[in-house]
């Protein structure tokens, strides 16, 4: 599709110039034409006066007439290989930017192609799971209220993890648009980070987790909404791929031209090997998948990423597997 698109855009390119010179050609051929003309005129005027007798051309003359009528034939084949080596020019200049101006649209469609293909993969698999449970309870005739309302509770969760799927596949495009910038007013990181504790809190209690925060003004500009989903999202992953009883600590502080942020925890760790992939669509660390058996998307910290890149800071990550780990947030003070 990109390579006939590639082509056509090169016809459009080379068309344009070449319609372009074959018409300064034409011009510059009528100028040279008209001049010779009128030259030619003027000469045969001087030669012969109509004061005087007729006096036959010299042979000199007669040369000097065809030299000029030469001209105007040479000028026009100058003209034509002019104009051909233009086209060969302009044509392969022409595939060269058309191949420039559709690479990015041909990266972003291909990305929009994965994309769509990983949402409807990860769609897919709770999908039939809730099928599955509904068809094995029909099936059974004699099916009692007990396993009746276990089907149904199994059916709610599969169901509310999809929604939580949809809700991170929309937060993605929504912040990937990068179109919050007019929203952004001047914003307290101490509500920001209050608000976040407060909404991870009940998730740490369940499993004995602290979570420690410093309480100090620190002022930037931002979106108020998506600097909350940010930390949450950190704080979330921190109680989540922890042990019970550990503690989450969540510090910041302006230094200089920027306000640092760290989450860190003492939980389980991430793979050396798996640091490099963290921050893309849907990865997940097969230790915190099978030591901690935890519900995700892996959408998470790729959300985070593209709140930072909103507020053009940056994000980074250092974790020792059984030690824990620390993410930091790296955005511009007001
Ligand atoms: N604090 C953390 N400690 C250990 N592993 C983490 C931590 N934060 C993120 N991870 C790893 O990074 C992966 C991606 O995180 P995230 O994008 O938030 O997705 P999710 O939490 O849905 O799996 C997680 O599956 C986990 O393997
Ligand atoms: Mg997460």
């Amino acid at each position: 599709m990109f390579k006939k698109a590639r082509i056509k855009l090169t016809v459009v390119y080379s068309g344009i110039i070449v319609a372009i010179s074959i018409a300064f050609s034409l011009f510059i051929y009528r100028m040279v034409s008209v001049e010779i003309q009128q030259r030619l005129s003027l000469i045969e005027r001087r030669l012969n006066p109509p004061q005087r007798i007729y006096l036959p051309p010299t042979t000199q003359n007669m040369m000097f007439i065809e030299d000029l009528r030469e001209v105007e034939d040479r000028v026009l084949i100058i003209l034509i290989y002019t104009n051909v080596v233009i086209l060969i020019f302009s044509s392969l200049a022409g595939y060269f930017l058309a191949g420039l101006t559709l690479h990015p649209i041909e990266n972003a469609m291909e990305e929009q192609k994965r994309f769509i293909a990983d949402a409807s993969h990860e769609l897919k698999t709770p999908l039939t799971a809730l099928q599955t449970s509904i068809e094995v309870a029909l099936r059974d005739k004699k099916i009692d209220l007990k396993s009746a309302l276990f089907t149904l509770k199994d059916s709610l969760n599969d169901v509310k993890s999809m929604t939580s799927l949809t809700n991170d596949l929309l937060s993605l495009t929504r912040y990937q648009q990068n179109n919050l910038k007019e929203s952004f007013a001047r914003v307290n990181l101490k509500d920001i980070v209050e608000t976040s504790v407060n909404k991870i809190r009940p998730l740490g209690k369940s499993k004995g987790i602290q979570i420690e925060f410093n309480k100090d003004d620190v002022f930037l500009s931002g979106n108020k909404e998506s600097l909350e989903k940010l930390i949450t999202i950190l704080l979330d992953n921190a109680v989540k791929y922890s042990q019970k009883k550990k503690m989450v600590n969540i510090k910041y502080n302006c230094k200089g031209k920027y306000i640092i942020i760290a989450v860190s925890d003492n939980g389980i760790g991430i793979p050396k090997e798996d640091l490099p992939y963290l921050f893309e669509r849907f990865y997940r660390s097969d230790a915190s998948r099978s030591k901690i058996n935890t519900l995700g998307f892996g959408l998470g910290l790729s959300i985070a990423k593209s709140i930072v890149n909103i507020h053009n800071g940056s994000i980074g990550v250092e974790s020792t597997v059984g030690k824990g780990s620390i993410f930091t947030v790296k955005l511009p003070a007001e």
